[in-house]
């Protein structure tokens, strides 16, 4: 048996939640019935004429994809109105999470990040040997600033900011977040986690892609996962000064991301009208969800994005398994609590029906 990292040996592994199947067979359920809410996909599949434009690289198969990601990266530079040199593309941002940690940390040093927060900042952490401080939410479920700034020590090389916070979906205001930055050393690498940055509508959320393409501190990760329904190809890009970019890119791995996921990721950019209706009906479902969690009394944190935390109490084991068996997935997180993702509207009346029986 080859020798592990001690700290790996007592890992468990990611999970990404049960896979239909599985629960299918289990309860003796319909594959096709079953809604899965679980991992904060949008509802739809990707935009108007990408699964053409992506099927016709599939007979270019037997070549590597363009590891420059050029022709993605030219649009979304002139879309975000920055320079291609700022951008880097990475399979998911949550690759890019872990080749930022392997570049800037290590044995001895620390990330800080909010808690609960994405569980792949813990990871990151873990696979670049380096501690992870985790700082309590405020009483509201977002991030406490002041206590994250707090917990900052000389050995910190990370701070991650998600914005908006999964699971919770509450958001940072951009000022406090730029006045965040301004007060803490500048070796400290500030990486604003914006995933679900298409949902946001509240006007005080702000995204800092200015700052990163300004300052040498600040990395901005998105991805192509959420809104452009693209989970599966795995394309996420991070936004950075180009000196900055050059030394993280040394921690990556070639030809990251597959030619399908390039060209899908391209055909979505520009469809305006599209994106806009996505995030309409995305709002207009929350606030239907919103208000009937409220009528049935379930404590909440204010959610911007396509999924809500929510509180079951001490039953909230129980009571998901008991939509599992309903066909509805949902998941559990921290002791108590619980996030769903936002549906179609069919999904959604699925999720209510079921949690009204398992309630019951
Ligand atoms: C906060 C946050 N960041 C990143 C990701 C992952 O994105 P990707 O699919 O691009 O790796 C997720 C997905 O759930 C997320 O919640």
């Amino acid at each position: 048996m080859p020798k592990f990292r001690p700290e790996i040996e007592d890992l468990s592994p990611y999970k990404v939640g049960r896979q239909m199947e599985d629960v299918a067979r289990e309860h003796g359920l319909d594959p096709d019935e079953i809604v899965k809410l679980t991992a904060n996909e949008g509802p739809e599949g990707p935009f108007p004429g990408v699964v053409e434009a992506a099927s016709a690289v599939l007979a270019q198969s037997n070549r590597y994809p363009d590891n420059a990601c050029w022709d993605i990266g030219h649009a979304l530079a002139g879309e975000e109105g920055i320079e291609f040199e700022n951008l880097l593309f990475g399979a998911g941002s949550v690759a890019l999470l872990a080749e930022i940690a392997v570049a800037t940390t290590g044995p001895g040093t620390n990330i800080v990040y909010g808690w609960p927060s994405f569980v792949m900042y813990r990871f990151a952490a873990i696979w670049a040997g380096a501690a992870t401080r985790e700082v309590p939410l405020d009483p509201v479920h977002a991030l406490d600033l002041d206590a994250m700034r707090q917990a900052i020590d000389e050995n910190t090389r990370i701070v991650v900011i998600c914005n908006p916070n999964n699971p919770t979906g509450t958001i940072t205001p951009a000022d406090e977040i730029e006045a965040f930055i301004d007060s803490i050393p500048e070796e400290v690498l500030v990486v604003v986690d914006e995933a679900y940055h298409e949902y946001v509508v509240d006007p005080a959320y702000r995204t800092e892609i200015p700052l990163a393409v300004s300052r040498p501190n600040v990395v901005v990760l998105r991805t192509f996962s959420k809104i452009y329904g693209l989970a599966a190809h795995r394309v996420g890009y991070a936004i950075a000064r180009e000196d900055v970019l050059v030394e993280l890119r040394k921690a990556q791995a070639p030809l990251t991301v597959g030619q399908v996921g390039q060209t899908a990721a391209l055909a979505s950019l520009g469809q305006h009208e599209e994106l806009t209706r996505r995030r309409d009906d995305n709002t207009r479902r929350r606030h239907h969800l919103v208000g009937a969690l409220r009528e049935r009394d379930i404590t909440m944190a204010e959610s911007h994005t396509n999924f809500i935390y929510f509180e079951l109490g001490d039953r909230y084991l129980d009571l998901v398994e008991r939509m599992t068996g309903y066909g509805v997935l949902i998941r559990p997180m921290n002791p108590g609590w619980v996030r769903v993702t936002i549906g179609n509207d069919d999904e959604n009346r699925r999720f209510l029906d079921s949690l009204d029986s398992a309630l019951a």
